[in-house]
């Protein structure tokens, strides 16, 4: 697949990317406000990548707070077409065990308050309702699965993400009730990402990695030491991930 300029943007546990050879860094201003930070431009393994961390450089803002319709306009006016979200959830059903990456394909939005959309009536486009039946990009989807299985990254191919409001995790009856609604993995930035970059017609993709049991789901309290320890492994898999990915999406190849 041809890719358009390619972002990644960078969840808890992945606020920088190891890899990249910056050339510049770009502060963007939009008529929405302030992104989470200046956009880093550079090469990655052999091809441009533009990369935002959702929650700021150092990790400041909860996702509540985040400007998700600053960053992906930012995105967008960069000349960016594909976007892969990497983000750390709960894991809910038996399979998203903590570590794991997943590539979900579905998702239910439980948060409020948050600005969701580009199209509030207020604009030349007026009412505009955008089709959400597959949230996420299916190409893009195929290439985060084929480069895993071609890594023996044992990741879990689909699923339905939750997304909370945050920035509290849930209790046991909601994690109960998630499930009950189909939901596999929890997080709390997925919604109005994905809504929003649909919106702007970005192709749009999640790499989950599963940071904990969700709640209930263990037996014990979720703690961030837990939390870290998981995400260490699951973005070491992310990494290995990446190069093989943006290789094949920049240029139908995956780099040697
Ligand atoms: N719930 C919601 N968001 C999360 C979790 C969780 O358990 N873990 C990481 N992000």
């Amino acid at each position: 697949m041809s890719a358009g300029r390619l972002a990644i943007i960078g969840g808890t546990g992945l606020t920088r990317l190891k890899d990249l050879e910056i050339t510049r860094r770009e502060v963007m201003h939009t008529p929405y406000g302030e992104p989470s930070g200046p956009l880093t431009i550079g090469q990655y393994h052999g091809h441009e990548v533009l990369f935002l961390p959702r929650h700021g450089a150092q990790h400041t803002i909860p996702p509540h707070q985040v400007n998700y319709r600053a960053n992906l306009w930012a995105l967008k006016s960069a000349g960016v077409e594909t976007v892969l979200a990497v983000a750390a959830v709960g894991g809910i059903t038996a399979e998203m065990s903590p570590g794991r990456i997943a590539i979900p394909d579905q998702i239910i939005d439980y948060t409020w308050s948050r600005f969701h959309t580009f199209f509030d009536g207020n604009g030349e486009s007026g009412v505009t309702h955008v089709d959400m039946t597959y949230p996420y990009n299916g190409e893009l989807r195929q290439t985060l699965i084929a480069a895993s299985r071609e890594l023996d990254l044992g990741a879990v191919e689909k699923g339905t993400y939750a997304a909370t409001q945050g920035p509290r995790l849930e209790t046991a009856a909601e994690i109960d009730r998630l499930e009950r609604d189909g939901c596999d993995v929890v997080g709390m930035t997925g919604m109005p990402e994905a809504a929003l970059a649909r919106e702007l017609d970005l192709r749009y993709a999640c790499c989950a990695v599963v940071a904990n049991w969700a709640a209930g789901r263990s037996g014990d309290v979720i703690t961030m030491e837990e939390i870290a320890k998981n995400l260490e492994t699951g973005m070491a898999r992310v990494k290995q991930l990446l190069p093989t990915v943006i290789g094949r999406c920049c240029n139908g190849e995956a780099p040697e």
